[in-house]
C-alpha cells in the first residue's frame, strides 16, 4: 500500500493546528509542524510525540514546511492569512491548501463581517491563483474538541473549486473522526465562515459551550 501523504500545518503551534496534527497523526499521516520560529515548531512536535509517539513528525519554519508537505494546511489568525501565504507561496504550486480561516472581526465576533472578497477562502484562492487548490474546512469545529480524545458530533462543510480536492479533504475529515460534506465552490466558503458567528451567538444565548451543525436527511445504510 502506498505511504500516506505528508501534511504540513502552517501555524501548527496554535490551538487548531495542534488539534488537527493530533487527529491526523493518529490516522497515520506524517506531520510537519510549521511556525515562524523553528524552536516553537520543535516544541510543538515534542508535545505531539507525547500524545502520538509513533508519529513521524518534523518541525520547520513555515516556508520549508509548505515545500515539504504534499498537502498544506493554513491555521493562522485571519489578519495574518495573506501575509503568511506570501511567505510560503513558492512551496504551494499544484497542491491542496486547506484553509481554516474564520474572518471574525473583534469585538463583534458574534456578528457576520465577511471580507470584501466574499470570504477568507475566496480571498486566499484569488491571492494564490488557480494552480493552488484552496479547500476550506473546519471553521465550525472547536480546537479543543480536536485536541481531546472525544467523538466530534458536528459536521464539516468542505468548499473548493475542484471536486477531487474536496474529495481528498472529506477523506481527511473522516480520518480525523468527523463527517465532511461537499459544500461546492470556494465562494460557498462564505456560508461556513459566517456560520461561526451564528454558533458563537447560540453558545452565548443558550448557555452551551460548543454548538455545531449536523447535516440530516441521509438514509441509514
Ligand atoms: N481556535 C478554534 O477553535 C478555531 C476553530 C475554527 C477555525 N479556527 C481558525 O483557525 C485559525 C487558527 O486559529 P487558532 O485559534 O489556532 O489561532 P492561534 O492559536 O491564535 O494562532 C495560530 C498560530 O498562528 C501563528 N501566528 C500568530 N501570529 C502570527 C503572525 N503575525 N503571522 C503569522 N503567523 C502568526 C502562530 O504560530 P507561530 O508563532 O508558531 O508562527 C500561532 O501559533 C484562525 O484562522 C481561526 O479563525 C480556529
Amino acid at each position: 500500500m502506498a505511504d500516506k501523504e505528508t501534511i504540513a500545518i502552517l501555524g501548527g503551534t496554535g490551538d487548531l493546528g495542534t488539534g488537527l496534527a493530533i487527529r491526523w497523526s493518529k490516522a497515520g499521516y506524517k506531520i510537519v509542524i510549521g511556525s515562524r520560529t523553528l524552536e516553537k515548531a520543535q516544541n510543538a512536535v515534542a508535545n505531539l510525540k507525547k500524545i502520538s509517539p509513533e508519529t513521524p513528525a518534523d518541525a520547520m519554519e513555515n516556508a520549508d514546511a509548505a515545500a515539504a508537505g504534499d498537502i498544506v494546511v493554513l491555521t493562522v489568525p485571519a489578519e495574518h492569512q495573506l501575509s503568511t501565504l506570501d511567505t510560503v507561496r513558492a512551496g504551494l504550486g499544484g497542491k491542496i491548501l486547506i484553509d481554516v480561516t474564520v474572518p471574525l472581526v473583534p469585538p463583534k465576533v458574534g456578528t457576520v463581517q465577511l471580507p470584501s472578497e466574499g470570504s477568507a477562502g475566496k480571498r486566499a484562492q484569488d491571492h494564490l491563483g488557480e494552480d493552488v487548490h484552496v479547500v476550506t474546512a473546519y471553521q465550525n469545529v472547536a480546537a479543543h474538541l480536536l485536541q481531546e480524545d472525544v467523538k466530534i458530533e458536528c459536521d464539516v462543510l468542505v468548499a473548493g473549486n475542484k471536486k477531487a480536492a474536496r474529495d481528498k479533504v472529506i477523506q481527511l475529515t473522516e480520518e480525523a473522526g468527523m463527517n465532511g460534506w461537499h459544500a461546492g465552490p470556494i465562494e460557498n466558503s462564505a456560508a461556513a465562515e459566517a456560520l461561526t458567528s451564528i454558533l458563537i451567538q447560540i453558545n452565548r444565548r443558550h448557555d452551551i459551550s460548543h454548538s455545531g451543525i449536523k447535516i440530516v436527511g441521509q438514509e441509514d445504510h
